[in-house]
């Protein structure tokens, strides 16, 4: 069984949803750690309903980025991870880890990628006009959300659409593939 790490930033619902598909049984994976760089973020406390232990820092505590991704990595072998998530994770993933769990690396991003990647997809989907965006898992790179495209569902954008209700449909879209997916791909790489 895949043992693996959530990293995630702020509200966690994706990692909330990894979590309930991991109790339902139908996400055949451990999940021995959450990585959080934003102490006081509310993923923290779902972490803590779910038992989950929790490595939660500041990166303005370290000198710099190899400095707290080597304090992670450490982490990550004590708890045995082998294949890492992230879930809102607001930061790039830097030399350190990408050599360590390279390959081994996935992210969800709310667009269709190559479209609208980075910061605020959801925006610059409603600013550009398009009636068709979505979700994206992919596996991670040095990029800015460039790395090689796993699993991609659609998301229309009705007339009227607002910020709120396109976010709430992503993120329903989100709640589901990533779980799915990630089962897949451990059923399907041996991951
Ligand atoms: C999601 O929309 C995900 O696609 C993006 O960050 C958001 C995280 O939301 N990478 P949450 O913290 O899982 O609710």
């Amino acid at each position: 069984m895949r043992q693996i790490a959530i990293f995630a930033s702020g509200s966690g619902s994706n990692f909330q949803a990894i979590v309930d598909a991991v109790q339902a049984g139908t996400l055949k994976a451990n999940i021995g750690l959450l990585v959080c760089d934003q102490p006081g973020a509310f993923v923290i406390h779902r972490a803590q309903s779910a038992g989950i232990p929790a490595f939660v820092f500041r990166a303005k505590d370290y000198e710099n980025k190899q400095a707290f991704e080597r304090e992670i990595q450490r982490h990550l072998e004590a708890a045995g991870v082998d294949f890492i998530v992230l879930a809102g994770y607001m930061r790039l993933i830097g030399p350190t880890l990408l050599e360590s769990y390279g390959g081994r690396i996935v992210n969800i991003h709310p667009s269709l990628l190559p479209a609208f990647p980075g910061k605020d997809a959801v925006g610059q989907a409603l600013e550009a006009g398009v009636k068709i965006t979505g979700v994206t898992v992919h596996y991670v790179d040095a990029g800015m959300d460039t790395g090689e495209i796993i699993e991609q569902e659609i998301v229309r954008i009705s007339i009227g659409e607002t910020r709120d209700s396109l976010q709430e449909k992503i993120q329903h879209v989100e709640h589901h593939l990533y779980p799915v997916t990630l089962n897949h791909l451990f059923l399907t790489t041996g991951y």
